[in-house]
């Protein structure tokens, strides 16, 4: 992944008529803003994979800059798309129940966002080379808002937040650690709503987590 990351940095380089210098990772990552808004403003004029031609709306993510806990995950889907918010679909008002009746917080206090911030056509999973471009904008969500726990939500969101390709099942409910920030992975609220039956593990996952607010 990281190789991928770089590949695409030269890539961006090249179409700026950048040349390539040593130290050019630091340079890009320095160039995004430190500033949600700002980031923000970034995100909504990217152009960086084929994702920006078929979207409605860009959707960058949304929550409390101070949020303590963030959830993440994977794509937006077709109303996500329509609204340009994470998890306002059918998913998403699973997500709301949890962090009512588990966390008893208030949607405003958590900061939610996605792996990649555009619908991929038909809800298929991301590219690689989609996450590639775009998961930088997430890296720098998280240096900003420093929560102190990341909850993900299924398997993509998992292995591209950790690079670890270590299937959900066996992964979720687990403590895992982001640059010192603790993280728990569970299933997707998608899934969840195909296999009802994987909703108790969840609810273990959510409870494991709770712990750590
Ligand atoms: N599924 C996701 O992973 N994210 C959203 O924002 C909506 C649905």
């Amino acid at each position: 992944m990281e190789k991928m990351l770089k590949l695409k940095i030269l890539y961006q380089l090249k179409m700026l008529n950048e040349e390539y210098f040593e130290g050019f990772e630091k340079k890009i990552s320095v160039e995004m803003p430190h500033n949600l808004k700002e980031l923000q403003n970034q995100v909504l004029n990217c152009h960086l994979c084929n994702l920006s031609k078929t979207r409605n709306k860009v959707v960058f993510g949304e929550g409390s800059p101070t949020a303590k806990m963030m959830f993440i995950g994977e794509a937006p889907g077709r109303e996500e798309d329509i609204q340009g918010r994470p998890f306002v679909g059918a998913s998403g008002k699973m997500i709301s129940d949890m962090i009512k009746n588990v966390f008893k917080m208030k949607r405003e206090e958590i900061y939610i966002a996605n792996i990649i911030k555009c619908r991929p056509p038909q809800n298929r999973n991301p590219e690689e080379s989609e996450v590639a471009s775009c998961i930088g904008y997430l890296f720098k969500q998280i240096e900003i808002i420093q929560p102190k726990l990341i909850l993900t939500f299924g398997r993509i969101a998992f292995q591209y937040l950790l690079d670890d390709n270590t299937p959900i099942s066996k992964a979720r409910g687990k403590l895992y650690n982001y640059k010192g920030i603790k993280v728990i992975p569970t299933y997707h609220p998608s899934y969840l709503l195909r296999m009802p039956s994987k909703k108790r593990e969840t609810l273990q996952d959510l409870n494991f987590a709770k712990e750590f607010l």
